[in-house]
């Protein structure tokens, strides 16, 4: 039986990022499992290139044997949530970490892979930036699904009226550079002004809705057919 590994960059219990990367293995049909880096001690590369002859990284923690299922799968699922613009730092470390597979024999070359981002407000970038990874790691890139997740801001608790919350920073960026960050049309729906706010000196919020990937029917659905597309290929395989 083929082995299918997905790995999933969010911190939080069964995250957006989780349900997508789980979506996407059980519609593979292959021995699957699902690794929570947050679980894990996987810290960042230290540039050491003491894998460089061996194609195994010398530093003591769970990529030790975390890299051998990479190796072992027959399909990669990487999922990252959007933190900061960018991936979550489980997931970059992680990927770092991919590099001592590279070296002359580039030992992930040949695997099926996909990938899944999420964010409140996401864009292409993260997505394009680990599509990127995998097909330099010489995984054969099957599809990627990008989903909509819930602010970090606003439903943290205090969020509602936090001065430094995404929107109130958002707010000042405008005022003082001019830009315009089309946030209005993001929050939309979203988040309510309430008449006492003012968003420099009282800000006074409501969130109305969260988000989970669940209630995004094509998103779950492209998820489903990446999964059947992953068990499609690995069946010529063999
Ligand atoms: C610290 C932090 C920073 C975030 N930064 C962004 C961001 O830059 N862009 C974005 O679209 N979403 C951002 N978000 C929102 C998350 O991407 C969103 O909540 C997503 O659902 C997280 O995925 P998860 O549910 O799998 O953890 C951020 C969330 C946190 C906690």
């Amino acid at each position: 039986m083929k082995k299918a590994l997905g790995i999933s960059g969010s911190p939080v219990k069964d995250s957006n990022t989780d349900i997508l990367v789980e979506t996407i293995l059980e519609a593979i049909s292959a021995d699957q499992e699902f690794i929570k880096l947050s679980n894990l001690e996987v810290g960042p590369c230290r540039a050491c290139k003491k894998c460089v002859y061996t194609n195994q990284c010398v530093l003591d923690d769970d990529f030790k044997w975390l890299s051998q299922m990479v190796l072992d799968a027959d399909a990669l699922v990487i999922g990252t949530p959007i933190m900061y613009a960018s991936a979550s730092g489980f997931t970059k470390a992680f990927v770092e970490r991919l590099w001592s597979l590279r070296h002359v024999k580039l030992l992930t070359q040949g695997k099926i892979g996909a990938t899944a981002v999420v964010g409140w407000a996401p864009t292409e970038d993260v997505s394009e930036w680990l599509k990127f990874i995998m097909i330099g790691a010489g995984i054969e890139l099957v599809g990627n699904v990008v989903g909509h997740g819930s602010p970090g801001c606003f439903t943290c608790g205090p969020g509602e009226t936090c001065s430094y919350s995404v929107w109130n920073s958002g707010k000042k960026i405008e005022k003082m550079s001019g830009l315009k960050l089309g946030m209005e049309k993001i929050y939309q729906g979203h988040l309510e002004e309430l008449p006492d706010n003012d968003p420099l000196t009282n800000p006074s919020y409501k969130i109305l809705k969260c988000i989970s990937v669940k209630d995004q029917p094509e998103t779950m659905e492209k998820a489903v057919n990446i999964g059947k597309a992953i068990g499609a290929k690995l069946e010529t395989l063999g």
